[in-house]
């Protein structure tokens, strides 16, 4: 951004700061957060009037799957980049099964190049890994870390062999993380249920052994191995000890996160949702749901992400088990967070540090996830008191479908700001906005 970029102040807003939440003016200029509180003379050419709002830092979400290239007609990096505006997400790392899957330097560099061209909001893209592209992970940049299959999910990545890990797990140096449901428990439980005769046998394929398992396996390695390990969405009430045990024997090695649909889902809700909600791994009981809420309100849990993976309606429509499993969220996430805070399940300021600081501090990224002067101007103010009923035919995300459709929701975003450009405000989006890739503390030498 040129140094004459506006400066813009936001006043009035009951800011989410690392110290406190309060009333407080932020100066932005130059894409980044000038000052907090600045002097009154101080030199803005726009003031935006924040009364009533919270100003929060924009939520970074790690774990998406927004489909370019290859499979652009469920989703593309524009089309998911706008509702990350409108949902207030101003930074999202991606997944690697795209078409082709993102397993090469050049698979990173590609996804980035389309990203500059097309999104509005902030990006960073993972590499895969497959059994044998160890050489491409051990030299691997420009990318927030490597994500391994240890489950078989959409796509067809998957590195399930013990000696493969054993070698992803010693000899690279980037952060890794995994999709953990144990493939052999899938496989046995899939043929002794005949494949599955209706969305409700996901749940028993995809079951609480098959996640316990392979969350043991991949921090056993990470532990043994002393390598940074994030794992992605826990479903089961079964993961939290190990993590928990993890944190206490290796400090600073496992962290770990939930997603929303495992947050807010049950299996009793599959006869009103049907295949909507059929995702990997599979929704679990009231009792897991629970377990997580708690177990992110004891840290054990550090991160509420996405896992933002929307096919069409007509593919969701096929009887299953032809049904692919994935939905979409990105633009409701925050939303129902803050929705859940008004039930008592949570407060402003642990969102913030689910959604926004523990993504950064996760995943190293620089300048982002707090309201701290020099940091990033990525921002969301919202209306915590603003209801709202969310509708497929609403939804930005390019399948137009949200399986909490109906749903009437607390809280709402009122204006996004990506580089201290407003992207998202009340309903209007500008589409010609481009973000930046985000950037890793470890590529900073
Ligand atoms: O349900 C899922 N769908 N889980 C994943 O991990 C991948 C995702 C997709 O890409 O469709």
């Amino acid at each position: 951004m040129p140094p004459t970029a506006p400066r813009v102040r936001i006043d009035n807003a009951t800011c989410v700061l690392p110290d406190g939440t309060r009333r407080a003016s932020v100066l932005l200029g130059n894409g980044a957060i000038l000052d907090i509180d600045p002097a009154p003379t101080a030199a803005a050419d726009e003031t935006i009037d924040a009364s009533g709002l919270h100003l929060i830092p924009g939520v970074i979400d790690d774990q998406v799957h927004f489909r370019e290239p290859g499979l652009t007609h469920k989703e593309n990096l524009h089309t998911a980049s706008l509702a990350c505006a409108k949902g207030g997400v101003t930074t999202f790392l991606e997944m690697p099964n795209t078409v082709p899957n993102a397993i090469t330097q050049a698979g990173v560099d590609h996804k980035l190049e389309l990203a500059a061209d097309r999104c509005v909001v902030n990006y960073g893209f993972y590499i895969g890994a497959t059994p044998d592209n160890i050489e491409d992970l051990k030299t691997a940049t420009r990318t927030p870390g490597i994500k391994i299959f240890i489950g078989s999910s959409t796509g067809d990545l998957l590195v399930d062999q013990q000696e493969a890990l054993e070698r992803i797990f010693a000899e690279t140096t980037l952060p890794l993380t995994a999709h953990c449901e144990d493939e052999a428990t899938v496989r046995a439980n899939a043929e002794r249920l005949g494949g599955g005769k209706t969305v409700h046998d996901h749940s028993k394929i995809r079951d609480h052994a098959a996640a316990r398992i392979s969350t043991a396996r991949a921090i056993d390695l990470a532990t043994r191995h002393q390598h940074r390990f994030h794992v992605l969405h826990v479903s089961t009430a079964d993961e939290i000890p190990l993590i928990a045990a993890a944190h206490k024997s290796h400090p600073g090695v496992i962290t770990a996160e939930a997603c929303t649909h495992h947050l807010w889902f049950t299996v009793d809700d599959y006869d009103r949702l049907g295949t909507r909600i059929q995702m990997n791994p599979s929704i679990k009981t009231r009792a897991d749901v629970d377990a997580l809420w708690q177990a992110l309100r004891d840290g054990v849990l550090e991160v509420v992400a996405t896992d933002h993976a929307p096919h069409t309606l007509d593919e969701k429509k096929q009887p299953y088990p032809k049904s692919p499993s994935g939905l979409p969220a990105v633009e409701n996430s925050l939303a129902l967070m803050l929705t859940a805070m008004h039930d008592g399940k949570c407060s402003l300021e642990q969102i913030v540090d689910w959604m926004c600081a523990k993504p950064a501090r996760t995943w190293r990224i620089v300048g982002k996830g707090s309201i701290v002067p020099g940091f990033d101007a990525d921002l969301a103010l919202v209306d915590i008191n603003k209801t709202h009923i969310v509708k497929d035919d609403e939804q930005l995300t390019k399948c137009r479908w949200s399986p909490w459709h109906g749903e009437r929701l607390k809280g709402k975003v009122v204006r996004t700001i990506v580089g201290g450009k407003t992207v998202f405000d009340d309903g209007r989006i500008d589409p010609m906005h481009r973000g930046s890739p985000a950037r890793y503390a470890h590529e900073l030498g």
